[in-house]
């Protein structure tokens, strides 16, 4: 069945859209390398294109399952495996530049993994996203049955692995990689309230407002825990420029943005939704995701 078909065999807009968009950010690194405008590390800037997009299809597609709830938007979950084999696909292509900046020395490839820790932790997390691509067919997932799930739950700890990576890479400029982690700390966040508060799969809309202080909070303390530890930068100092415009905007300013953000659309939506039935539209209202 092609890619872009749902599970009716009917072509889905929303699949197909997704389908070519995740080839974009590949097909444009690719151009730009071919006409030049890489210089003056091609290959090096190739690998930080193709692992930035790597990590974001990765946050894209934990994003999936909260926002398939809070949007009351059960269509969304159509994409999600799509998202999650094209971070693979990335990351693949990720390493294999590695390996041609290597020269395609393998002895060396092999050495500078188990020698770099940050080598060391991204390898585990392609082995680990190449395991839940492979697992991801209609087939593994019935051959699988219950342990599809509990093995597919790797991809939180993958998450963590491929945001280490990414993190101690970046060296002095954790502005993007930072935002991530908030973003992560906010997926994780609701997984752990809706394990626990959600009635029928439905958060109350207020757990998902709170979490985004929360998250900005943790990405704020977070923040000033690296630069105090790294730099010796004084942690209320830091704190303070977290939430004052001044150096900036912050990774928790964004994340704060985000969450309530979200909040507030799964809000709008919960009060632009017909309400089912025999119910009323205030009965719906605290709840973030409607019967499927
Ligand atoms: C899921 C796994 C991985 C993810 C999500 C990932 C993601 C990233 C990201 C986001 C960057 C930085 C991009 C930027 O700052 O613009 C990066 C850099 C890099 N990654 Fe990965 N990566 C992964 C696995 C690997 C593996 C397996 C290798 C090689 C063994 C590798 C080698 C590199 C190298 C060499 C850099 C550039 C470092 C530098 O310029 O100092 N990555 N990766």
């Amino acid at each position: 069945m092609y890619p872009w078909y749902d599970y009716q065999r009917r072509l889905s807009p929303l699949k197909l859209a997704v389908f070519i968009a995740l080839f974009v950010p590949g097909l444009w690194t690719a151009a730009a390398f071919a006409i030049g405008a890489l210089e003056p590390r091609p290959l090096t800037a190739a690998i930080h294109h193709i692992g930035l997009w790597t990590i974001r299809f990765i946050i894209i597609a934990l994003a999936i399952t909260p926002l398939k709830a809070i949007l009351s938007w059960p269509r969304l979950i159509l994409v999600r495996r799509m998202v999650g084999v094209a971070a693979c696909a990335y990351v693949l292509i990720h390493f294999s530049l590695y390996v041609t900046d290597e020269a395609f020395n393998l002895a060396t490839v092999a050495h500078e993994i188990l020698v770099r820790i940050y080598l060391t932790i991204g390898f585990t997390a392609l082995v680990g996203l190449c395991v839940l691509a492979a697992t991801s067919t209609d087939g593994m997932v019935r051959r699988l049955g219950r342990r599809w799930q509990q093995l597919h739950r790797l991809v939180y700890p993958i998450a963590l692995l491929a945001l280490i990576h990414y993190f101690m890479q970046s060296k002095l400029d954790v502005w993007e990689p930072t935002i991530f982690f908030g973003i992560y700390g906010w997926l994780m966040g609701y997984r752990l309230l809706a394990a626990r508060f959600a009635v029928r799969g439905w958060l109350p809309l207020y757990w998902v407002a709170a979490l985004g202080p929360v998250a900005a909070a943790l990405t704020a303390l977070g923040e000033a825990a690296y630069f105090h530890l790294a730099f010796h930068a004084p942690l209320l100092r830091v704190v303070a420029a977290d939430f004052s415009l001044q150096t900036g905007v912050r990774p928790a300013v964004v994340v704060l943005a985000l969450g309530l953000a979200v909040a507030l659309a799964g809000a709008v939506r919960a009060v632009t939704m017909p309400a089912p039935k025999g119910r009323t539209r205030f009965a719906r209202l605290p709840a973030s995701q409607p019967p499927a």
